[in-house]
Formats: C-alpha cells, sequence, structure tokens
C-alpha cells in the first residue's frame, strides 16, 4: 500500500513484511538507513541484486557498506570486493564514520577483499581481462562468498570491473554470468556503477542495467545556489516502493541520512 509515496507494510514478529493489499510475504534486508528502508517498505527484497548509480562521490562506498555493518550487526556476514580504492585507503575513508566497527571487520562479520589482489594471485593481468580470466575471477568470487557464507555481497565498482574487460560482447558475457550466479544465490547484492555527472543513465556500458533487480540513483538537485545530494529508487523487484527524490546527507555522526526533498520555489 503506498501513501504519500511512501509504501506502508506490516512487521510481523518474524521480522517479515506482509504486503497489505495483497497479503503476500516478503523478506526484506534492511539497508540500516532508516527512511530508505521505509521507502522501500521494510528492505530489499532478500536475493535482489541492486545496482548504486552515481557520479563520483555520489555517495556509493558510504552507502554500500553502511548497508554490509548494519547487516553484520543483525548477524548477517557480508563481502565488500573493492577494485576501484586500495583496501587501506577505503578504511582510513571509513574510520571517520561512526557507524563503522573495526571490530566487526576483525571478526570477519565483514570482509573486505581487494579483487585486484585476488587477480595478481591468480596470476591475472590486473588492468586487463581475458575471457578465460573473467570467468576465473567470477569462480573464485563465488566460492568466497559460498565459503564465507555471506548474505550481503557489494561489488565496488562493477564498472572498474567491466573496463578491465576488452570488448562490448566480453562485458556482456560477464555481466550475464554474473546475474546467474547472483541469482543462484539467496544473497542480496549491490552492484556499485559510475556514470558521469548530470547525466540520466545507469550504467557505463549499457548492460549493467540488465541483471539488475533494482536501481538506485544518487544524484544531485541544484537550489538556489546549493548543490543538495538526492537518492531515487528507481526499480525494486519484488516490492511496492516510493520513486520520490530524496535529499540525501552524509555525516560522520550518521553516515547517509534521507530527508524529504523541499519543492524549489524558484
Ligand atoms: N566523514 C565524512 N563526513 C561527511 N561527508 C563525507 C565524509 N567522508 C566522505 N564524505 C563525502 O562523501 C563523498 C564520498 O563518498 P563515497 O566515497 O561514498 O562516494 P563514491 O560515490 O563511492 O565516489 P567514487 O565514485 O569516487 O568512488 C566525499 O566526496 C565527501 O563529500
Ligand atoms: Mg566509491
Amino acid at each position: 500500500m503506498v501513501e504519500d509515496g511512501v509504501y506502508v507494510y506490516n512487521e510481523t514478529h518474524e521480522g517479515k513484511n506482509v504486503d497489505k493489499e495483497s497479503g503476500t510475504l516478503h523478506e526484506k534486508c534492511k539497508t540500516g538507513i532508516e527512511e530508505l528502508d521505509r521507502k522501500l517498505g521494510g528492505g530489499i527484497p532478500v536475493g535482489n541484486s541492486v545496482l548504486m548509480v552515481g557520479s563520483s562521490g555520489s555517495g556509493k562506498t558510504t552507502l554500500s557498506m553502511q548497508f554490509l555493518i548494519d547487516g553484520a550487526r543483525h548477524g548477517e556476514r557480508g563481502v565488500f570486493f573493492t577494485i576501484t580504492e586500495p583496501l587501506f585507503k577505503l578504511i582510513k575513508n571509513m574510520e571517520n564514520f561512526n557507524f563503522y566497527d573495526k571490530k566487526l571487520i576483525e571478526e570477519g562479520k565483514v570482509n573486505i577483499i581487494d579483487l585486484r589482489i585476488i587477480s595478481d594471485r591468480l596470476g591475472l593481468d590486473t588492468e586487463k581481462y581475458t575471457v578465460d580470466d573473467a570467468n576465473a575471477l567470477l569462480d573464485v568470487l563465488k566460492d568466497i562468498a559460498d565459503e564465507l557464507n555471506v548474505k550481503r555481497l557489494v561489488i565496488d565498482s562493477i564498472t572498474a570491473l567491466c573496463y578491465r574487460l576488452q570488448s562490448k560482447e566480453m562485458i556482456r558475457n560477464f555481466i550475464f554470468k554474473l546475474g546467474a550466479s547472483l541469482a543462484s544465490t539467496d544473497c542480496t547484492t549491490i552492484l556499485t556503477s559510475e556514470v558521469p555527472p548530470n547525466e540520466i543513465k545507469y550504467s557505463q556500458y549499457g548492460t549493467e542495467e540488465f541483471i539488475a533487480d533494482g536501481i538506485i540513483f544518487l544524484g544531485d538537485v541544484n537550489r538556489r545556489g546549493d548543490i543538495i545530494r538526492t537518492l531515487q529508487i528507481i526499480k525494486m523487484r519484488g516490492t511496492a516502493h516510493s520513486r520520490t527524490k530524496s535529499a540525501m546527507s552524509i555525516s560522520s555522526k550518521n553516515g547517509i541520512e534521507l530527508a524529504p526533498l523541499l519543492k524549489s520555489r524558484e
């Protein structure tokens, strides 16, 4: 049921959500960002792969990490595959946020893995992948996720991964294999996607969105000289959701937060 652009749901004692209209039961994976969960009718449907789209600095990495940390706090193990930022830099940036909890990393509840190190260990050229390399990497990703029995997975970014493939066809094949691989698990996944600023497009190569069950777009709007961060759910299979653009803020204290976006008076 949608009221004022926000999906209203009942939470049962099992922590599952019942759609008031259809009576169907959806298992939801809370993102840990209260307002986003409300917009999603409780959270991301379990098992969905979500493309987190935005230009550089839009908050993709922060939001994805907050999602993993919150899951770990609630007993769901997660893995973060980074390919854009080296591990030490990523951790240094995340340490600025109150939500970051070193203990969860040390206890293996959130695992952060540098894909370049994995590529290196596999003996792959870390900057360019052949079809075999890409397949080997996919197998390793899947093995790690299975072995750790993760319920939440992040690849940051799918764009940087595809960049290492040599042709559009290779990217297409890789994306569809990745999609099939993710679909066979009950793991909820965020794939970050870098796009140029001020462009309404969801992926660099035009293929990434085809395997996505959901798309969340991080953008910005100009309000009388101030640039305001925004978040909008473009699609989310398996749930009714708000499509209203929200104002988004990033702070050390609260990480990512959403608030209503006031209509411009200009
Ligand atoms: N501690 C902090 N407090 C407030 N804002 C912060 C803090 N740390 C980072 N930011 C803001 O968040 C932005 C970076 O967010 P993040 O790294 O999540 O973006 P991204 O979309 O992953 O960027 P990229 O595409 O470059 O990887 C910074 O540019 C800065 O504006
Ligand atoms: Mg990033």
